[in-house]
């Protein structure tokens, strides 16, 4: 037997939800793209009916995907399926999503409603929502902790109004692997109807067990696993997607399914995520963290070079695990470099190249060896969606232990350069005030933090910021092997992410 499970993603929708993980609408979309390259068949693009700015954004995702259906998200509220209806109208395939409580805790404390009512809401709203499109999705919120007998009733009458798929979602990662994989099974053994829908599954990681649930849930019959890039998502996240699919590539003699994911666009699609989230992804990851495929101990590497299958369950090309190999330096000219690019599936435009090549030699003059993910690092986010209207000339700093930090700092903006010395509880404090007298800006820094990008002394720090400026909060980075100069990198990237969205609109 080998079953299509499809893969629902919904990080653009349950991901966003992860405090302080809020996209703009052009980040939405390139994610979007990244989805369809990786061939997921759902994607959830958002909350339609939750603000404009998220309604603009599911509409913008369903004008441009092509290859996978896009999903709104709506409660069982006739407005709100008015505008899941509207935002995906444009889509080649879309999908509505409504979504009702049916736990007792849920009825009796935030909906205030009994069980008949209950029952009238989803089968009236799966109907309204059946009357604009024909991919209805129902899920009863907080199904796993729902009494049975009731979860029945109301899966039978929504597939007999219409939903093509019940999701059954355990919101609070309350539940365990045997425990969630019985309720499909019960599922699938006393609602008449099941066969004339798919059997869905959404599972948070409150426990850590999202993954397990949802493969648990695969073994007992759900064909569609929704889950997210990196498991990001409400509080402790969803289901990782990479680890759904891979677990179910890897371990197909198990469950006897595959995905229509390639595998292959797996890092690549983490790594953005990341960027745009500013979540970053610990190295132990499973799948897409920085050491999942990296062998330390002596015995491991011995293994490794006799014979990869000693420690190696899954290969790293497979995932679009990049090594560190060395790729290019000082005397590599600008073909070279737009070839490499290339071949790590980064597309630019000339300008975009320009801008790169040029950031490609400051970074060869200092650095011996770069690697892959040193271009990465150049490339992404730096030259896109943003226009450089604030740029580092130069900076120079002094600070120690008995004295105060001080910096010299010197920006340029339409062809003029300007100049301030400013101090600060350390030098990133001294340069951030710089920046903000020079830009006339007043950014308040919600986050700070800095990675390597590569190993050794001379690696790449990559600094990765959470500014709010005029009521706005945007997450930008900033690369150099100069920590201060990444730092402010970073912030300017911030501040011109804000000014090219103004200038933008
Ligand atoms: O966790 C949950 O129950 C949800 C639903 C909207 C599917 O996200
Ligand atoms: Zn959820």
């Amino acid at each position: 037997m080998n079953d299509k499970v499809l893969i629902f993603d919904t990080t653009l929708r349950d991901g966003e939800q992860a405090p302080g993980a809020s996209m703009n609408q052009n980040e939405k979309l390139e994610i979007a793209f990244a989805l369809e390259r990786l061939g997921v068949d759902i994607i959830e693009a958002g909350f339609p009916v939750s603000s404009q700015g998220d309604f603009n954004s599911v509409k913008n995702v369903a004008k441009h995907i092509k290859d996978s259906i896009v999903c709104g998200l709506a409660r069982c509220i006739k407005k709100d399926i008015d505008a899941a209806g509207d935002a995906i109208k444009v889509a080649k395939r879309g999908r509505i999503h409504v979504f009702l409580a049916t736990s007792k805790i849920h009825l009796e404390h935030k909906l205030k409603k009994n069980k008949e009512e209950i029952l009238q809401m989803a089968v009236d709203s799966v109907k309204y929502a059946k009357n604009k499109i024909d991919d209805v999705e129902f899920s009863p919120e907080d199904a796993s902790r729902s009494e049975k007998d009731f979860l029945y009733r109301v899966i039978k009458a929504v597939i007999d109004a219409g939903a093509t798929t019940v999701n059954i979602p355990d919101t609070v990662g309350y539940s365990v692997p045997i425990e969630y994989g019985q309720l499909i099974a019960d599922i699938k053994n006393n609602v008449p109807n099941i066969n004339k829908a798919i059997i869905s599954v959404h599972c948070h990681d409150d426990l850590g067990l999202a993954v397990a649930n949802s493969l648990s849930a695969v073994r007992n019959g759900a064909r569609q696993v929704e889950c997210t890039i990196n498991g990001i998502g409400e509080r402790a996240g969803n289901a990782s997607m990479e680890e759904i699919v891979m677990a179910l590539k890897t371990r197909s003699d198990i469950y006897g399914c595959s995905t229509n994911v390639n595998t292959q666009e797996i890092s690549k699609a983490s790594r953005l995520v990341s960027k745009l989230t500013g979540f970053v992804v610990p190295p132990n990851k499973a799948i897409v963290g920085a050491n999942a495929f990296r062998h330390e101990s002596g015995i491991h590497q011995d293994g490794m070079l006799k014979e990869r299958s000693t420690y190696e369950i899954m290969r790293p090309e497979d995932v679009g695990f990049l090594g560190t190999g060395l790729v290019l330096g000082k005397h590599s000219g600008r073909h070279a470099f737009k070839v490499r690019l290339k071949n790590l599936g980064i597309d630019l435009n000339e300008s975009q190249l320009d801008k790169a090549f040029e950031r490609f030699k400051g970074l060869a003059d200092k650095k011996k060896q770069v690697y892959d993910e040193d271009l990465i690092a150049i490339v992404e986010d730096q030259v896109k969606f943003v226009q450089n209207i604030w740029t580092l000339v130069d900076l120079k700093t002094t600070s120690g232990m008995k004295m105060t930090p001080k910096i010299e700092l010197t920006l340029k903006a339409k062809g003029k350069t300007y100049k301030k010395i400013s101090s600060g509880d350390g030098p990133v404090d001294a340069c951030y005030r710089a920046i903000d007298a020079i830009t006339k800006t007043k950014g308040e820094l919600l986050d700070y933090s800095i990675q390597s990008v590569t190993r050794g002394k001379d690696a790449f720090g990559e600094v990765t910021v959470k500014v709010k400026i005029k009521d706005k909060s945007v997450i930008a980075h900033g690369t150099s092997t100069d920590i201060i100069v990444a730092s402010a990198e970073a912030y300017l990237n911030a501040i011109n992410k804000v000014l090219s969205q103004k200038e933008s609109n």
